[in-house]
This record gives C-alpha cells, sequence and structure tokens, in this order.
C-alpha cells in the first residue's frame, strides 16, 4: 500500500511538471488559439486598437514588465476582456512572453 501511494504521488509530480513546461514553451500556441477569445484574434492586426506584435511603437507607452502585463491582462484593459477565470495566469504569462519576443 504505502509503495502504491508513493508512485501515485510520484505520477502526480510528473504530470504537473508536465503541464508547466509545456505552458512555459508553448507562449506562441497559447497566443494563437490556447484562449477565447484568442489573443491573435486582436493583437495581430491591432483590432479595437489593440497593440500588434511585431510592432514595437505600438508598446512604447505601455508597461515592459512582464508581471504587470499579465496583472492588466487578467483584469481587462480599455477594449480587452477581463481573462481572469479564462486563462491561468502561467498561460498568459507564456503568451506574454511571446507577443514581447517579437518586438525586440
Ligand atoms: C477583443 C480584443 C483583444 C483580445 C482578444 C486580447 N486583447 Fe490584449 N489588448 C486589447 C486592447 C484593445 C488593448 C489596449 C487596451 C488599452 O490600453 O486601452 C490590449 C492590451 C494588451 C496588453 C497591454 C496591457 C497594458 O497594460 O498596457 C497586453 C499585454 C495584452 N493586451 C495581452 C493580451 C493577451 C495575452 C491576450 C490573450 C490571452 C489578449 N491580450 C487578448 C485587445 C485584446
Amino acid at each position: 500500500m504505502k509503495r502504491l501511494m508513493l508512485t501515485s504521488v510520484a505520477a502526480i509530480g510528473l504530470v504537473a511538471g508536465g503541464i508547466g513546461a509545456a505552458a512555459a514553451d508553448d507562449g506562441e500556441a497559447i497566443y494563437k488559439g490556447g484562449t477565447a477569445p484568442s489573443c491573435a484574434s486582436c493583437h495581430d492586426r491591432g483590432i479595437a486598437g489593440a497593440p500588434k506584435i511585431n510592432e514595437p511603437d505600438d508598446w512604447a507607452d505601455r508597461p515592459t514588465d512582464a508581471d504587470e502585463l499579465v496583472e492588466s491582462t487578467l483584469s481587462g484593459k480599455g477594449a480587452m476582456p477581463r481573462y481572469e477565470g479564462r486563462a491561468d495566469p502561467d498561460e498568459l504569462m507564456a503568451a506574454i512572453r511571446y507577443m514581447l519576443s517579437t518586438l525586440e
């Protein structure tokens, strides 16, 4: 019985680790389709005044700190819907890191 429990704990640890790693590596996939509505539906082409990816000028007056950007995405800003409850903060962080990487 003890051995069975240890095996289960190890398996849960592996699954949780796997999800975290996938979220961090998959910022582009999350950006494109990991949330509803997808970030790409507005940020690819600047719909509703959204700052575009690949367009550093659009981001010039915005915070550069990823934690701060996750906060404003969770609570919603202007025409952007509130993502709290729709997406995991880790997923938002991965998507935002991807967005910021297109501005370099
Ligand atoms: C319905 C269109 C729409 C969708 C979908 C959308 N955004 Fe936005 N986003 C906006 C708009 C519009 C702004 C500018 C808000 C403002 O400054 O008034 C914005 C601003 C931002 C900012 C800058 C926030 C700041 O503090 O200046 C970030 C980061 C961001 N979006 C990330 C995301 C991410 C990540 C997703 C997907 C999880 C997403 N957005 C989905 C429209 C959208």
